[in-house]
């Protein structure tokens, strides 16, 4: 044979050798679902920001998180250096831009990475189950069915190694969420795992699908802030049986979540049905909901305080909040954005002497030090991080969530993509990623004087106005 021959044998054996490398190793998702092609990522990746220092976009432009917002995820999540080197990059000309004030006397000891939330959920109503818990960051609502069963694994696992709270999202509980980790039961209006024959609420059923899961609290969404006021269709393709269990829906039959609940009609109905699960379980119990009419947390407010009977805790969600999909409209433009919808809520109930009674629960990109502190800063006792659990999983932003094809396996049921995300090695970097946040937290708290990220007040910050100017923050986020 000529030597051409043998040199093209050569490069066969080499392409199979990595393809077969590529399709075994478990760190890389990319590289399992998209063996040898995937490398391509890797190498346009590693000269990326010299590229896009000239052409493209730079370490803060893209958009719901930056590069560097990723950046900081990935090697929290990997263990590796999170630093940056040279100083900020940031332009300081958007408003509410913060700044922190430093103490002249810092605390002077190792941060460490756990904080417990500063209030005991279900003490003010006395739940049987109450109890403090010990992490302020938790794994906010994501469902089996819009996320993987892989992803779900590596959420339960790794929320079991960081010590927080896992929320099952609405679509009922699995066997992926037998893991280790603690969850909030979630239940949308479809009443997944917790539904009769005819889709009504049923509490038998609810009890049943807990028996044998570590259900620490139990959340009733009224609405996301990425879509609220709708519902959502899961389409029979993606009702496979294991879905199905989880669900309690028929295998294949397309199934509709209504935009409203059924199950009660007004603020009244809504705290008798909070009661009553409260009282079956024993467990707190919170309400989810992003903010629109402001009228309605007064009200709710006014009527908890009269009664004293509510939810245990209320869960704000940002209109910037994420999906696995949403009409345009809804993303955009329906719900206001956390910080301006948490101070509505928040101010209701202290009106209504209920501020120190509720624990206030948090989402919308708050899964950042600046932007948890900030939002802890407002009276926010627990934070949610979503999407950013799904980068510490191995998300890139793709952006695919509604269309089945997640490259990372991460958002989507094709057994091929799944196949690619290793949940053992992603736990470790949920864990890695939570750790992380939480040391963050801390180390500016102590920077700030305190021992704990609630004690941050927001006297204590000042952010821009957008104008070249600054303003205390109380005077715009108070
Ligand atoms: C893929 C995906 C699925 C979600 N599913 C639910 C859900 O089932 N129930 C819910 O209340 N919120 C759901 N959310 C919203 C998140 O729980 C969270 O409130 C929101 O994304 C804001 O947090 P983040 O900015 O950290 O992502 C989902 C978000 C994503 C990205």
């Amino acid at each position: 044979m000529s030597w051409w021959i043998w040199t093209l044998v050569g490069i066969g054996v080499v392409v199979v050798a990595v393809a077969l490398y590529d399709i075994t190793q478990k760190r890389h998702a990319i590289l399992r679902n998209f063996p040898v092609i995937g490398h391509l990522r890797y190498a346009l990746e590693s000269i990326g920001p010299e590229l896009r220092q000239y052409i493209v976009t730079d370490n803060d432009e893209e958009r719901p998180f930056s590069r560097d917002q990723r950046r900081w995820v990935y090697a929290s999540a990997k263990g590796d250096n999170k630093y940056f080197g040279f100083g900020t990059d940031n332009r300081f000309d958007e408003a509410g831009y913060p700044f922190f004030h430093h103490d002249p006397f810092p605390i002077d000891s190792d941060a460490g990475d756990e904080i417990a939330c500063a209030k005991t959920l279900g003490a003010w109503r006395n739940r049987e189950h109450a109890f403090r818990p010990p992490s302020i960051i938790g794994i906010s609502a994501m469902s089996f069915g819009s996320l993987s069963s892989a992803a779900i694994t590596a959420l339960n696992r790794g929320a079991g190694l960081a010590g927080c709270l896992h929320n099952t999202g609405e679509g009922g509980i699995s066997n992926h969420h037998r893991n280790g980790g603690d969850l909030v039961f979630q239940l949308g209006t479809g009443y997944f795992g917790a539904r009769d024959a005819h889709g009504e609420f049923s509490i038998d059923a609810m009890l049943a699908s807990m028996e044998t899961a570590p259900v620490r609290a139990i959340e009733l969404k009224l609405s996301q802030g990425a879509k609220p006021g709708i519902g959502g269709v899961l389409p029979g393709a993606k009702v496979t049986p294991e879905i199905a269990a989880a669900r309690g829906v028929e295998v294949g039959v397309t199934v509709r979540s209504p935009a409203r609940h059924r199950a009660f009609d007004d603020v009244a109905g809504l705290v008798e049905f909070v009661e009553s699960i409260a009282a079956a379980s024993g467990l707190p119990v919170g309400i989810k909901s992003a903010v629109g009419n402001a009228a309605f947390w007064d009200e709710l407010a006014e009527h908890m305080a009269a009664t004293g009977r509510g939810p245990d805790y209320v869960a704000v969600d940002g209109g910037e909040g994420g999906t696995g999909a949403a009409p345009l409209i809804f993303s955009d433009h329906v719900a206001l954005p956390f910080r301006q919808a948490f101070p509505i809520v928040r101010r209701a109930f202290e009106t209504h002497g209920l501020g120190d009674q509720i624990v206030f629960f948090g989402a919308g990109k708050l899964g950042f030090a600046s932007d948890a502190a900030l939002a802890m800063a407002m009276g926010v006792d627990m934070i949610g991080v979503a999407r950013e659990a799904m980068l510490a999983i191995g998300c890139i932003q793709a952006q695919e969530c509604h269309s089945g094809h997640c490259p990372t396996g991460v958002a989507t049921q094709n057994k091929w993509l799944v196949r690619g995300l290793d949940p053992t090695d992603k736990a470790a970097r949920v864990n890695g990623y939570i750790r992380s946040l939480r040391n963050d937290l801390l180390t500016l708290a102590h920077a700030m004087g305190h021992e704990h990220p609630s004690s941050i007040s927001l006297d204590q910050i000042t952010i821009t106005d957008g104008n070249g100017g600054i303003v205390p923050a109380s005077a715009v986020l108070g």
